[in-house]
């Protein structure tokens, strides 16, 4: 099959987060199998200044965004058996960030109708348009809203996959004569409407064929007003074409055998440069460089869905009452930037923090730590547990969402389980589960590696999950 998978990131040409690890790594799985892949995305000023050289520029057009005619010019990359598609526009994307500016609405408005304009410009028109999240998700309804005058988005079908439901891409009522160049019956008729404002992903989820969310638990959950952010109701009305897929990882990508940039290289079959890759992190964070004590770690985008009140709760309560490290790799919210900070003037040589995005101080963190914290309030998916039982650091975490899919937790009696966890939302849940954990990290090395081992020997490919898009794919198109 033809595929077009659009999105705001993807690795390695740019990344913030979970969403650039599934776009750089589900199309190849994908065309492994068969399909005919391509990826569309922003030509932002990093990747640019990155790839700049490996880009062949194809064409450039102009796109008429209500009153607006911008320019888009149109980049090519051939990669890993995927076509890649960067869309060129230097007022909307040569900016030092990829989100966070107040007219994000209109830069991925200019995105999306970009794409949709593109598709007839393509070599072979794609069967299905794969969107990601609400930076994309106007592109169903733009290829909705043309089908209504031309027959060629008519066979298109869209999936639109939820990686979180948290944000929706919202602006203001007058915002499709304004700024979407869309007629305003599309709120009056609900479907973009939410709360009086224009909705995106609620126009994506109802208009598209199909509504994929991150992992089954994540796709349940949707369900309730707990996770859904209030679109519940519209969850409710997607049910029948509502899946949920499992995320994988790129296995090769992330590889303690063969990764570079890590101290040391090392496998289950022979793990002992783990032990230079750990005094290596101490090291380099300053912490204290001793190999008895249990580093753990977390890298994260520090926002509060990643469950860091907990943390922030327990962190001294837990540096008094064992002898563990922390590493801390993350930047977001002022809050948990400044707590992180304090803490480890608080804990010299026991918390280390190194606020910002570091692709080299991940790798080195999770080669080099022994355990993995997610406690988050809801985590889709969650790559970094994957990544981190890749690396043999034992996970630590909450059972919500992904979490819940792919961390099971030691069983003492029976020595089985990949990791640990706590179910409630609650401060000292974590803390004695983390306990635990220190606990038998000294008291019982055996069953400690045994748990480690499980993680690094599992296959989190993509294999089992690209198989199940297809089968979307397939079925949306044959429907
Ligand atoms: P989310 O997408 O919600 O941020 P995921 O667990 O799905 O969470 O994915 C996070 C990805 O981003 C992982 O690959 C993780 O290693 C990476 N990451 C998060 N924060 C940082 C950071 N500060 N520096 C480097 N990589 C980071
Ligand atoms: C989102 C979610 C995360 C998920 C990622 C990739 O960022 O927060 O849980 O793993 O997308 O799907």
């Amino acid at each position: 099959m033809n595929i077009l998978f659009v999105t705001s990131e993807a690795v390695p040409f740019s990344k913030t987060g979970g969403l650039a690890d599934v776009a750089g790594s589900l199309p190849q799985a994908l065309a492994a199998n068969g399909d005919e892949v391509s990826v569309v995305l922003p030509l932002y000023a990093p990747t640019a200044q990155k790839f700049g050289g490996e880009l062949e520029f194809l064409r450039y057009y102009y796109v008429r965004l209500a009153w607006r005619n911008l320019y888009c010019g149109v980049f090519t990359l051939r990669r890993d058996g995927v076509t890649y598609y960067f869309l060129d526009n230097e007022y909307y994307f040569k900016r030092e960030n990829f989100y966070g500016y107040f007219d994000d609405g209109e830069r991925f408005a200019f995105f999306s109708r970009a794409v949709v304009d593109l598709l007839e410009k393509l070599p072979q028109k794609p069967q299905v348009v794969h969107c990601n999240d609400w930076q994309s998700g106007l592109v169903p309804v733009y290829i909705r809203d043309e089908s209504a005058r031309s027959e060629f988005y008519r066979d298109i079908r869209t999936v639109i996959t939820v990686h979180n439901i948290e944000y929706q891409g919202r602006c203001g009522w007058d915002a499709p004569g304004e700024l979407l160049g869309l007629d305003p019956g599309w709120m009056h008729s609900g479907t973009l409407e939410y709360g009086g404002d224009v909705n995106i992903l609620k126009g994506a989820m109802l208009v598209s064929d199909a509504v994929t969310a991150v992992s089954p638990t994540y796709a349940q959950q949707l369900r309730s007003a707990e996770y859904a952010h209030g679109l519940e109701n519209v969850v409710e009305l997607c049910a029948d074409k509502l899946h949920g897929v499992l995320n994988g990882i790129d296995m090769v990508r992330y590889n303690p055998s063969k990764d570079t940039t890590i101290a040391k290289k090392y496998s289950f079959k022979k793990p002992e440069g783990k032990a230079e890759c750990k005094a290596h992190l101490q090291e380099k964070m300053g912490l204290n460089v001793d190999a008895e004590r249990p580093i753990i770690a977390m890298v994260s985008r520090l926002v509060t869905h990643k469950g860091l009140d907990l943390v922030c709760a327990m962190l001294d309560e837990l540096m008094a009452s064992t002898d563990a490290q922390f590493a801390i790799l993350g930047k977001g919210d002022a809050q948990y930037e400044e707590f992180f900070a304090g803490a480890q003037a608080r804990w010299p040589g026991r918390v280390a923090f190194y606020m910002g995005y570091s692709e080299e101080l991940s790798l080195e963190i999770y080669s080099g730590a022994d355990l993995f914290l997610m406690p988050s309030k809801s985590e889709p998916c969650g790559l970094s547990q994957l990544i981190a039982m890749r690396y043999g650091t034992v996970p630590i975490v909450r059972e919500t969402g992904g979490l819940r899919d792919t961390v099971h937790a030691y069983e003492a009696p029976t020595g089985k389980g990949n990791g640990f966890s706590f179910a409630a939302y609650n401060a000292h849940d974590m803390a004695y589960v983390v306990r635990e954990a220190v606990a038998l990290y000294h008291d019982n090395p055996e069953a400690f590696k045994k748990i480690r081992n499980r993680g690094m020997m599992q296959d989190f490919s993509w294999k089992a999950s690209a198989v199940k898009y297809h089968e979307i794919y397939e079925k949306i198109c044959n429907s």
